[in-house]
């Protein structure tokens, strides 16, 4: 039996796109921050039971397709036939709001390659946890992370920015939680929706690749306000594709769009913080971590009983001792 540990990451160039679905190609190159407060344990063992079994919080639960193709790819590589069963936890600091499928595979691809005797690269690795969800790709690393876009299976892979997985100056993410029970079109169905639909998509994708550029420089800089102005920026050009689609749809809630204004009154008083959001209504913000209690003292004077997690830089995906 193996056991890994992968955190979640938070993209600052985003990743909303397949160029090829099968093979889980992305239109645009991303840029993450691996987050040290959420993480998914998982652990795999190789047996001779007759099918795949996923227990997720102590609960049998449905082997998905994207499971199976990542326990697939292991055992193709391995020449096994044995099926797993794969046990499965999420560690979430007081509603965090920051559930991520990207920690959930980058897990499994750690866990599942041990458990078959295998020693992938974090190449091999970072591959073949994108074959279960893209995002999760990043979380095998920690830090700055880069997922190359690629042309092929092989070149579409990622690595991390510093090769010590390292942030060496004091970035921090404030993940707030306005709403846990809005239910939300899951990313692959929204982002397949504005690929499709959006006209504004192929501009989407050259404002990303360029963002990938300055977003580099700005992390090579350790200059917090214009990784956050890139980020946020992006962020919601993203968002963009959802509102231009066709249906158009939102992943804002309107505490997601007060949390914003909120953000923009605060840089009016000479902080760096600035919005970034995924495929749902929770807001992260991107801060510098000496500025955290006055950001939060403003946010709490506005919303009362503000809930939030205060992330830092965490570390890649790791196998655990057992
Ligand atoms: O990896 P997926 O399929 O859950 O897609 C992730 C999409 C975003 O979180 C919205 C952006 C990103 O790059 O993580």
């Amino acid at each position: 039996m193996s056991l890994a540990r992968a955190y979640t990451n938070i993209a600052f160039v985003k990743y909303w796109g397949k160029r090829d679905v099968v093979q889980m190609l992305p239109y645009n190159s991303s840029l993450s921050l691996t987050l040290d407060q959420f993480y998914t344990e998982t652990s795999v063992e190789f047996t001779d039971q007759e099918t795949d079994q996923f227990v997720f919080e102590g609960q049998d639960q449905p082997v998905s397709a994207k499971i199976s193709r990542v326990l697939n790819d292991v055992r193709q590589i391995a020449g096994s036939n044995q099926h797993a069963l794969v046990k499965s936890s999420n560690h979430v600091p007081t509603a965090a709001g920051l559930a991520s499928s990207a920690s959930a595979f980058a897990a499994l691809a750690v866990a599942a390659s041990d458990a078959a005797g295998l020693t992938l690269s974090r190449k091999a690795l970072s591959i073949l946890a994108r074959h279960g969800s893209g995002s999760a790709s990043r979380s095998i690393y920690g830090g700055f992370v880069l997922w190359h876009a690629g042309v092929d299976d092989q070149s579409s892979f990622a690595e991390p920015i510093d090769v010590n997985e390292q942030v060496n100056f004091p970035i921090a993410v404030i993940a707030i939680l306005v709403n846990q029970h809005q239910k939300s079109i899951l990313s692959g169905a929204g982002m397949q929706a504005s690929v499709t639909t959006s006209p504004y998509y192929q501009d989407w994708v050259k404002t990303a690749e360029a963002d990938i550029q300055t977003m580099s420089a700005a992390i090579a800089a350790q200059d917090i306000e214009q990784i956050g102005t890139i980020a946020e920026r992006n962020a919601l050009r993203m968002h963009a594709t959802t509102l231009s689609a066709d249906p158009p749809f939102t992943y804002f809630a309107p505490e997601t769009l007060r949390i914003w204004e909120l953000v923009r009154k605060i840089r009016t008083k000479g902080l760096s913080c600035y919005l970034t959001l995924d495929a749902g209504p929770n807001p992260k913000l991107i801060c510098q971590l000496q500025d955290v209690s006055k950001i939060i003292d403003f946010l709490n004077a506005e919303i009362p009983n503000l809930t939030y997690t205060l992330c830092q830089p965490g570390p890649g995906a790791q196998l655990m001792a057992q």
